[in-house]
């Protein structure tokens, strides 16, 4: 009874190492672009036959000698596919600097000296290639937090380490325990381009720009010239103020709205241009007024007039200006 089931055994381990077969381990491989992947393969085949010849395959479609291709002929492979197994069981292979292109089934085949013992390892191993991206929003105001997070859909392994970037310099500080980077209390320097890769890959994500916003502030009012400036000049006042996005400049002189835009002109300037004026710079997160400048006019009192005059008319007219 023991002796027949041992048979029985035996032919049943037989019957399932005689079948011809091809294993992946994992049947769905995702790489990340530019990296080498390694398609963990086994195969069995009848032990008494011996294997003449393994290639991997993209294709079921047979060429003009009736066999599938061999990758390792196609120059877009031959390079980059390395046959790692033997002639025995292993049938891995690693395929360096993965591209969008290589997105396919692949497939083990095997040729053993019996003409009709050929195998194609079906339903053949899938590879995806996948992209990092940046997921950022694409503002945030100075002062809060923001949160940009590496997104890959390939299930990488929890090992997978974080490289963060902005403009292009790799962020050594504040780099999150996962694919998340959090930046809290956000300054203007963190405004840039910003991507991600993984540790020992070569490949990074395209760039995502962060816009840091902010209200205005450094409000001041420059004027040209030396600051003489005589009745009948002309003055250009500029306001020079640092918001982003960029503010809307206003003039005040006194209480009163005189102008806007960052240029304000005053021409032929007239002693009731005496007064203060003030810039106002304003964008959707605040606004602030600059410093008041107070014009200097001075009067330009007609010599000849001057003379005829006696010393007390002269002391009255030299505060007021005349026309
Ligand atoms: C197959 O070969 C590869 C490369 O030599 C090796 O890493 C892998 O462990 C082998 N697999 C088996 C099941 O022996
Ligand atoms: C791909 O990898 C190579 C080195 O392995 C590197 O020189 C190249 O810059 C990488 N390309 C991209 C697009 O990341
Ligand atoms: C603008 O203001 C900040 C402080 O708010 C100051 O550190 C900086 O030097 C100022 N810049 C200019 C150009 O005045």
């Amino acid at each position: 009874m023991v002796f027949l089931l041992l048979i029985f055994l035996i032919v049943i381990h037989r019957g399932y190492s005689q079948k011809e077969n091809v294993r992946y381990s994992p049947p769905h491989i995702c790489a990340l672009k530019n990296s080498s992947v390694i398609i963990n393969c086994n195969f069995t085949y009848p032990p008494e036959r011996s294997i003449m010849k393994t290639f991997w395959t993209k294709t079921k479609n047979r060429n003009t000698d009736n066999e599938f291709p061999d990758l390792s002929e196609d120059p877009e492979y031959s390079q980059r596919l390395q046959y790692l197994g033997d002639k025995q069981k292993n049938c891995t292979m690693r395929l360096s600097h993965v591209t969008q292109k290589d997105e396919h089934k692949y497939y083990f085949r095997f040729i053993t000296d019996k003409a009709n013992v050929k195998w194609l390892g079906e339903p053949g191993v899938t590879l995806t290639v996948l992209d990092l991206q940046v997921e950022s929003p694409e503002r945030v105001t100075e002062g809060d937090s923001v949160r940009l997070t590496c997104k890959s859909s390939c299930a990488l392994t929890d090992r997978a380490t974080f490289i963060w970037y902005r403009n292009s310099q790799p962020l050594t500080e504040r780099r999150d325990r996962n694919n998340i980077l959090l930046l809290q209390s956000v300054r203007r320097e963190d405004a840039g381009r910003y991507s991600c890769a993984l540790q020992e890959h070569t490949y990074i994500s395209p760039e995502v720009h962060l816009n840091v916003v902010y209200p205005p502030r450094n409000v001041s009012v420059f004027m040209n010239g030396s600051g003489e400036i005589v009745e009948g000049d002309s003055v250009t006042l500029i306001c020079s103020s640092d918001s982003n996005p960029p503010a809307e400049i206003s003039w005040i002189k006194g209480g009163t709205t005189v102008g806007s835009g960052r240029i304000y002109n005053i021409s032929k300037i007239r002693s009731d241009h005496r007064e203060e004026y003030k810039c106002k710079s304003r964008n959707e997160h605040g606004e602030k007024y600059s410093e008041a400048v107070t014009l200097n006019i001075m009067c330009e009192l007609v010599s000849s007039v001057t003379i005829t005059l006696n010393y007390f008319f002269y002391m009255i007219v030299s505060d007021i200006c005349l026309f």
